[in-house]
């Protein structure tokens, strides 16, 4: 397994299951965490989580909840009974939304009995160009630290500002990543593997980069060995 302070987490953004399978066998030996998004969950709900979990590895379940704060209380709250380890919100539902998903993580984790999953903010998604991203994703981590929950979801481009302007006390999660030479597809904010490690990523999630390229393996390989040279 992976050692770097950058992990890699792979986004299991296949349509079906046995795709998905086959992504985590030939990844699980460097992966600990999978990344099951709206695609694979509403296909396959709850046995999207459990294939991942069968397997050994952690899921980030990236729904991104919006709505208002006890929706989403009860949402968190039921997907701490798959054991998810992470799971994200938007940030733009507002604070009190934050806290609600801080204490569905609470009490459906006690009500479990497995660990607190934490929660992570979306900010700016990456696919959005905008000029004031950068300011409106630091708006949205301040309202995440005084939410109290445990991350933010930022662009490669963002990281470091979020990193400095809340003293570190954010999980920084970012997707975006693309290698120098691959094409950004729907993305807009985008920063290589490297990069994104440098400026202070605690994960960076990767689908296309790995999928989409000619050779997956030998993609992959070249994440880890810019993420741990950062
Ligand atoms: O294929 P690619 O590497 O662009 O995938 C990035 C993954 O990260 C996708 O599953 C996407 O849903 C997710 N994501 C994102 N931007 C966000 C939050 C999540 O691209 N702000």
């Amino acid at each position: 397994m992976d050692e770097s302070k950058t992990r890699v987490v792979i986004a299991l953004d296949t349509e079906d299951l046995t795709e998905a399978k086959r992504v985590i066998g030939f990844t699980q030996d460097q992966v600990g965490t999978y990344k099951v998004g709206s695609i694979l969950f509403t296909r396959f709900g709850p046995d999207a989580v459990r294939m991942v979990k069968d397997a050994g590895r952690e899921v980030l379940l990236d729904l991104k909840f919006h709505d208002i704060p006890n929706t989403v209380k009860g949402a968190v709250k039921a997907a701490c009974g798959w054991g998810v380890g992470m799971l994200t919100v938007h940030a733009s539902g507002g604070g009190p939304m934050m806290t609600a998903a801080l204490e569905g993580a609470e009490e459906g984790s006690a009500a479990s009995g497995g660990p607190r999953p934490k929660v992570i903010g979306v900010t700016v998604l990456t696919s959005i160009a905008r000029e004031d991203a950068l300011d409106r994703v630091l708006e949205l981590a301040d309202d995440a630290v005084q939410a109290g929950i445990d991350g933010i979801v930022c662009s490669p481009r963002e990281v470091k500002h979020v990193k400095q302007a809340t003293e570190g006390r954010l999980l920084a999660v970012v997707p975006g990543v693309r290698l120098p030479e691959q094409q950004q597809h729907d993305q807009a904010r985008v920063g290589t593997p490297g990069q994104a490690a440098r400026d202070g990523a605690d994960y960076i999630v990767v689908g296309r980069s790995v999928f989409g390229a000619e050779d997956p393996q030998a993609a992959l390989s070249r994440i880890f060995e810019e993420v741990s040279h950062a």
